[in-house]
């Protein structure tokens, strides 16, 4: 197993490229099931969720060829329906499979996702959509078991007591590409990753309207074809950079972005202190600031995403004041707090809220690694932390972040991987 080791206090300079979405990229090679033609996914971030994902389409008899950041998938699947445990319980953005398997084998059988340290990740809206769509389920086993005769456009209402779903969107919206007549998704996820998704449908031939917004209507048609793609960038990666930048006092110019996608992160950076300059693909942020202390709630998009919080609490930790931060999404997405307590930070967490009281440094500690996103706030903890910081566990950070410690060194940071 490897681990991270960072010497903090340098300001990051220079330029970085922003690789694929990772919740983009997933649902996609999901939705390569729906068809028996070849589909050719292009800024494919090499992580090892997209791995996962690819060795799932193996698993149902899918040849897929991956080689910098192309992945070609070909051939016909093998008729099977299961989505094993082993594979799915690696990885909850796997579940998003149900949806294309049903629609075009009109069975499905997928682990269920099991759980998860950032809180209880229920499934109920995903069942009840395709439900809606004509679908008998049953769970057993551990498994969700999924068939339909046929599959019938309904109108679904899909918002949930945390507020939209962005995987069941992402089922529902697949699994009605070839139902029979209209579906309407009410509540729908308004993600840049599900309208991401809902293009490159709709380059196989889907009839989709809405994507994007509350509201998506999708006409069921016979078949789907192939289709080429080119990813969106990743929103959570840039922001992790816009605020290792804000962190560390530096100056970072990120390649290859949608900054219409990040406008509440840059609009709280902004309230600290921090602007970022948007240019068409590419964000400037010169953070040489003092900074402010900000409140923070996070909210199903376009409000502050929930993947960037605990990044964002990192920031907090170390700016003079007191911010109080309050995750809506995952009642439990704080593991990260005792990690920078470790180092000296001053965090205390009531029920959603966290209140952070800034202090003047953080000392370099042995960490570990809980989550994705947590990890990545310890990496930006321990660049402006005095002296060395050790994170474990980093197989949670490569879930998510493609080459992060060479991206990291480019811009000047003294961090290097090592063998635990
Ligand atoms: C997606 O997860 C992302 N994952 C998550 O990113 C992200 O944090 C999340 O959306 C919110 O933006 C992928 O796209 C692969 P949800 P998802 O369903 O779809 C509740 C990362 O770090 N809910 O939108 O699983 C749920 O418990 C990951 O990259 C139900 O109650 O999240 C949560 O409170 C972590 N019933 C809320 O909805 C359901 O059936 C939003 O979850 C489904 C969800």
């Amino acid at each position: 197993m490897d681990k991270l080791v960072v010497f903090g206090a340098r300001p990051l300079i220079g330029e970085v490229k922003i690789s694929g979405a990772k919740n983009a990229v997933l649902p996609i090679l999901a939705a390569t099931l729906l068809t028996d033609e070849p589909c050719t996914i292009k800024n494919s971030p090499n992580l090892r969720d997209t791995n996962t994902m690819i060795r799932i389409l193996r698993s149902l008899g899918k040849n897929v060829e991956f080689d910098r950041d192309v992945i070609e998938v070909t051939s016909k699947a093998n008729g099977k329906f299961t989505a094993e445990y082993k594979l799915v319980s690696t990885m909850r953005g796997s579940f998003c499979v149900l949806g294309p398997l049903l629609a075009k084998l009109n069975k499905a059988r997928v682990s269920l996702p099991g759980g998860c340290v950032i809180g209880v990740r229920p499934v109920d809206l995903h069942l009840k959509g395709i439900e809606a769509l004509g679908a008998e389920v049953k769970i057993e086993g551990g498994y969700v078991n999924a068939k339909a005769k046929i599959l019938k456009g309904n109108h679904i209402y899909l918002g949930g007591e945390f507020g939209s779903s962005v995987l069941a969107t992402e089922n529902v919206m697949m699994a009605a590409t070839l139902s029979k007549g209209k579906t309407i998704i009410e509540a729908a996820a308004c993600e840049p990753e599900v309208e991401d998704l809902a293009n490159f449908l709709v380059k196989m031939g889907a009839r989709i309207e809405g994507q994007g917004t509350p509201r998506i209507e999708i006409e069921g048609v016979k078949n789907l074809h192939g289709a080429e793609h080119k990813v969106i960038p990743d929103r959570i990666e840039a922001g992790t950079f816009l605020i290792a930048a804000a962190i560390t006092k530096g100056k970072i110019t990120l390649n290859g972005v949608i900054w219409q996608h990040l406008l509440a992160v840059i609009d709280k950076l902004a309230q600290a202190g921090v602007r970022v300059k948007r240019t068409d693909g590419r964000m400037i942020v010169n953070a040489k600031t003092r900074l402010k202390p900000v409140n923070i709630t996070t909210l199903p998009y376009p409000g502050f995403p929930t993947d960037l919080q605990a990044q964002f609490m990192a920031l907090m930790a170390v700016t003079p004041g007191i911010s109080i931060i309050t995750e809506k999404i995952f009642q439990d997405r704080f593991m990260h707090i005792a990690e920078l307590n470790r180092m000296g930070a001053n965090i205390q967490r009531e029920g959603p809220h966290s209140i952070v009281q800034g202090v003047k440094y953080l000392s370099g500690a042995p960490l570990m690694a809980s989550d994705l996103r947590a990890s990545a706030a310890l990496v930006l903890a321990g660049l402006v932390a005095k002296g060395r910081t050790d994170i474990s566990r980093i197989y949670h950070l490569d879930r998510g972040y493609e080459n992060l410690e060479v991206k990291l060194k480019a811009l000047g940071a003294n961090v290097r991987r090592e063998k635990e």
